[in-house]
């Protein structure tokens, strides 16, 4: 069973999971209007993969017993500049994300929640992953500077970036 203190941080991450995804969708959306649809592909991926993140916490919130309670989403912004300032809003949103994850380990330490800290190493790791995907992106995009056969280059590239199956699958 979960402490309710457990139990309500755990919610509130499947609401930021959600927004995360929300989030990338408006970027996906961003990018197809400025027609990087390898971006666009990119980021729509990455969606998806914030999706399976909220299921995740979503299904462990059940499997302990405990009451899943879904909330407003926030909104999420609509417009950037350039790809640069995407991706640099990546990386401040995953180290954001990171201090959330590090701080429901916390939660669970103080709380003597075994089960959860493990749950949450998966998410600790990830962050890992998530992290260096988007700084190594911003300093590629970086380089790339003002060149656009470059930016298009990168964006091909990037419209390789192959679906992760859902959670659960
Ligand atoms: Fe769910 Fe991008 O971390």
């Amino acid at each position: 069973m979960l402490s309710p203190r457990m139990q309500a941080a755990l919610n509130k991450q499947v609401n930021a999971e959600l927004f995360s995804s929300y989030l990338y969708l408006s970027m996906s959306a961003y990018f197809e209007s400025t027609s990087m649809a390898g971006m666009a592909q990119w980021v729509r991926i990455q969606a998806q993969e914030e999706l399976g993140h909220a299921m995740k916490f979503y299904d462990y919130i059940n499997e302990r017993n405990g009451r899943v309670a879904l909330a407003q989403i926030e909104s999420p912004k609509t417009e950037w500049k350039s790809p640069l300032d995407v991706f640099e809003d990546i990386y401040a949103h995953e180290q954001k994300v990171t201090a959330l994850i590090h701080g429901l380990v916390d939660l669970a330490i103080a709380e003597k929640d075994h089960a959860t800290e493990t749950f949450l190493q998966w998410f600790v790791t990830e962050q890992v992953e998530e992290e260096s995907a988007a700084a190594t992106l911003v300093d590629r995009l970086k380089l790339v500077g003002d060149n656009g056969v470059a930016h298009f280059m990168l964006d091909g590239q990037l419209g390789q970036r192959a679906p992760t199956p859902a959670a659960g699958e």
